[in-house]
């Protein structure tokens, strides 16, 4: 069986692809995450007792831990994930994501690149370095542009996306240059379970439940497309598989929203799933103070990826929500785990300029 070796493996999408990688007997599974406030080493405790999963806490900024790593266990592919994720967050501190996003990218490239230069020629051919990033690097679309393709040209708006842009173009220069095995991945907005409630759909859905006001920014009218993670992980081990070197995929979920709309339809599964009488989960809707620089759209054209290799989403929006939401209600001790210490600061940190009880729905 290969060896993957996961970086970020804490984290929403890393989590869910690790689980899934063991569970269908995809790879053997190394785990390097720095375990920061975004990651949840809970999601893993399934695993611990499994041979074909190891887990190390470091950063991929160390290079030297990252060569001895390598060393060691001699990973067939290495799938990058870590990342500093959240777009608010880089408005408020934007350090740490040029740090991990663009510096830490490029230590694993460079560790990578020594490590691939000592295979034999067949394990060479063989290994693949896939790098997770974003469509928020393409920039914002108006209501009525064509969906974002692979040759769209980049136009990052947030610190957010212009470290990952900054990220996938080192990623690019190690194939062009080197000849590193690079494959990149753009994805849209990912949701399913295990996601950190700093997000739009895990924090709408615990606000609601604990009949706290659902913050949207301006008037809801941006849109995103929503893909389902476990899709997304299916997508993510097909191009390891079966992609030629040195090619883009962007990945979405045929499934443009308004903000506006997918807080709607969450307060709706609600109203069904945990009824209250005489009580309507969208009247806690509230706007405010939009997001500095807030795309408009995002929307993704998954042709490539059809044509080439064959994927397309399995999950509509209202199969997926439904799963994620009732992962949610599943699973209180992790929501208490992860609402704990930290995140309250963020919560108090992020909304209360925005005149949170301004106005309501
Ligand atoms: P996340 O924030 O949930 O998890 C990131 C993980 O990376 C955490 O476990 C964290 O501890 C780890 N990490 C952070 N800095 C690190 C470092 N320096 N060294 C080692 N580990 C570090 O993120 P996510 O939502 O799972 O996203 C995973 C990847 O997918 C990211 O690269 C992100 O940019 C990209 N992406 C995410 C989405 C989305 O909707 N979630 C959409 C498009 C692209
Ligand atoms: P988010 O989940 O942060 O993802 P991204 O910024 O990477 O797209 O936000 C999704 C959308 O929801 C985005 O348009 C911002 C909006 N949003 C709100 O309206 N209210 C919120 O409290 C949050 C976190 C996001």
């Amino acid at each position: 069986m290969q060896t993957f070796l996961v970086t970020g493996g804490a984290g929403f999408i890393g989590s869910n692809f690790i689980l899934k990688a063991r569970k269908e007997q995809w790879s053997n599974i190394i785990n390097l995450d720095k375990l920061t406030y975004a990651s949840n080493p809970q999601d893993l405790e399934e695993l611990q007792n499994d041979p074909g999963y190891y887990f190390v806490r470091g950063d991929i900024s160390n290079i030297e831990l990252i060569s001895n790593l390598l060393e060691q266990q001699r990973p067939d592919a290495i799938i990058n994930f870590a990342a500093e994720s959240h777009v608010d967050r880089s408005i408020l501190s934007p350090q740490a994501f040029i740090q991990t996003n663009v510096l830490g990218t490029f230590h694993l490239l460079e560790a990578s690149r020594v490590y691939w230069e000592k295979l034999s020629p067949k394990k060479q051919e063989q290994f693949r370095f896939l790098h997770i990033s974003t469509d928020e690097v393409y920039g914002s679309l108006s209501p009525t542009q064509p969906a974002f393709r692979e040759d769209t040209p980049y136009a990052p708006n947030s610190p957010y996306a212009a470290s990952k842009a900054g990220s996938d173009h080192l990623v690019r220069a190690y194939y062009q240059t080197y000849g590193l095995p690079t494959l990149t991945i753009n994805c849209s907005n990912n949701y399913g379970p295990r996601q950190f409630p700093e997000k739009l759909i895990p924090l709408i859905i615990l606000n609601a439940l604990n009949r706290k006001p659902l913050p949207i920014y301006g008037d809801g009218q941006n849109i995103r497309d929503w893909l389902y993670v476990e899709d997304h992980c299916e997508a993510i081990y097909l191009v390891l598989q079966k992609s030629k070197i040195g090619e883009t995929y962007n990945i979405g979920g045929n499934n443009e929203q308004m903000n506006l709309a997918v807080v709607e339809k969450i307060c709706a599964v609600l109203d069904d799933l945990v009824p209250k009488s005489n009580f309507r989960y969208s009247s806690l809707i509230t706007f405010v103070k939009d997001r500095p620089g807030h795309d408009q759209r995002y929307a993704i054209n998954c042709d490539k990826i059809k044509h080439d290799l064959g994927w397309q989403p399995k999950e509509n929006f209202e199969s997926g929500l439904l799963k994620t939401i009732q992962w949610y209600l599943s699973n209180p001790s992790w929501v208490e785990q992860v609402q704990s210490g930290t995140y309250r600061t963020w919560i108090q940190q992020n909304y209360t300029d925005r005149d949170i009880a301004c106005s309501s729905h």
